[in-house]
């Protein structure tokens, strides 16, 4: 029996939308206020989702509490209330998109040792959210 489960989280961060592979106008125009040179800020919510067998032991895919723990220290305490373009190194030369971000996030998370990592669904805003899924090589447990 695989089930998926599903856990919320919430971040606050700030970054600027400026790509090294862009001139001043370019980045401009393709950004517009995200441009803005002092950046801003977004509450980020980050849905995790893992899937696994249910343990007949205890009845549960994993320890929430396990899962939270790892998402503290990988994800929440490395990004909340960062400025991303700066604070982590990942983006020093990458922009941080909300796309890019839930590919990182997912990367950061697919080490997790009690369930699968399914997927990273990352809301921006009320209007706009990505989901990534990895790149399918088979991590099947
Ligand atoms: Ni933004």
């Amino acid at each position: 029996m695989r089930l998926e489960l599903t856990r919320r989280y919430a971040l606050a961060a700030s970054h600027r939308l400026n790509s090294p592979h862009l001139d001043e106008a370019e980045n401009e125009r393709i950004y517009g206020k995200c441009n803005n040179p002092y950046g801003h800020g977004h509450n980020y919510i980050v849905e995790v989702t893992v899937s696994g067998k249910v343990d007949p032991a205890t009845g549960m895919i994993a320890d929430l509490g396990e899962l939270d723990g790892y998402v503290a220290r990988e994800i929440i305490e490395p990004f909340d209330h960062m400025y991303l373009n700066k604070d982590v190194e990942a983006f020093r030369d990458h922009v941080p998109t909300t796309e890019n971000l839930c590919m990182e996030i997912f990367e950061r998370l697919k080490q997790f040792p009690s369930a699968r990592l399914v997927r990273i669904r990352l809301e921006e805003t009320g209007r706009n959210s990505f989901e990534y899924a990895g790149q399918g090589d088979g991590d099947e447990r």
